[in-house]
Formats: structure tokens, sequence, C-alpha cells
């Protein structure tokens, strides 16, 4: 199910190979971090399906308000992956949770779940690197967001 949904995301970015690594790097990273802290599976279910779609908004963000920014993308993503959660037939309740999750994946308050805080560490270990952060901001993140055994030892040993 999830090599479907990582095909179909590949075909909606297409001509973006950066992107598409964008993706599977935190997918990569939240998959690996779900394993290790021992998620029930339909959590970890739940977590793939959201790292490989949690940017799916970017690109109507760009077109519709000329920006990426997180704000919009959280809006805009999740009526985009709830209809290609739905062709692949994904249940309902996952489906659901997928989109609440890409709804409020730039949204570090009040997060409600392992599947929720192991998508936003494993974002974050990849956009550390993407984005080039700063050591004083790379301390924050860790004292501020990260949470997980795993995900601290990941960002330590890439980053420290
Ligand atoms: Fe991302």
């Amino acid at each position: 199910m999830i090599e479907k949904l990582i095909q179909e995301m590949i075909a909606y970015d297409k001509g973006d190979p950066k992107r598409v690594g964008h993706f599977l790097k935190v997918y990569g990273y939240a998959k690996t971090i779900g394993r290790l802290e021992e998620i029930p599976a339909p959590t970890q279910e739940i977590l793939e399906a959201a790292a490989v779609t949690h940017d799916v908004g970017i690109r109507a963000s760009i077109q519709k308000y000329g920006s990426d920014a997180g704000s919009y993308q959280q809006i805009e993503g999740p009526p985009i992956a709830k209809t290609m959660l739905q062709k692949l037939q994904f249940p309902q309740g996952m489906t659901e949770r997928v989109c609440y999750l890409i709804s409020r994946h730039h949204t570090y308050e009040k997060i409600d779940g392992l599947d929720y805080q192991i998508l936003v560490e494993a974002d974050f270990l990849v956009n550390i690197h993407e984005n080039q952060m700063k050591k004083t901001e790379i301390e924050t993140i860790r004292s501020k967001i990260f949470r997980t055994e795993a995900g601290i030892r990941f960002l330590e040993l890439l980053y420290a």
C-alpha cells in the first residue's frame, strides 16, 4: 500500500526529483524511528503514509499564493491527500488522521500522538541539512521539539 502511495506521489511531483528526494528521506527516517520506538502497527502505517504525503500542498500553495509557507501548505495539502488516499482505498479513519497530520505538520503545539511527534522529528532531521540550519537553531529544536529516544539519537549522530 505504501509503495502505491509513493508511486502516486512521484507522479504528482513529476519532474521534481528534489521534492521527491525530500519526502523519501522523511519517509526513511519516520519509518525507522517508528520501528525502533515499537509504535503500534496502525500508528506506524499512518506515520509512513503521512511522511510520504506531508508536503503534498506545496505545489498548490505556490500556484495559489506564490508562497510555500507552512501555513498555506497546511491548508492546501489535506484535500489533495484525501483524494489520493481515497483513490488507493486507504481506510477512512487512517485517511482522516493522515490529513490531520498534514494540516498540522508545521505546528509544534499540541502534538497529540507518536505519529505526529515522529513525523515532525523526521522532517527536521531532513530540513536541518537541506536548509543548512545553524547550531543554535538545532539546539532549540532539540530541546523544544525532539522527544523520542531514536529521534534524539539520530539528531545527535547527524548534527552534534
Ligand atoms: Fe517536509
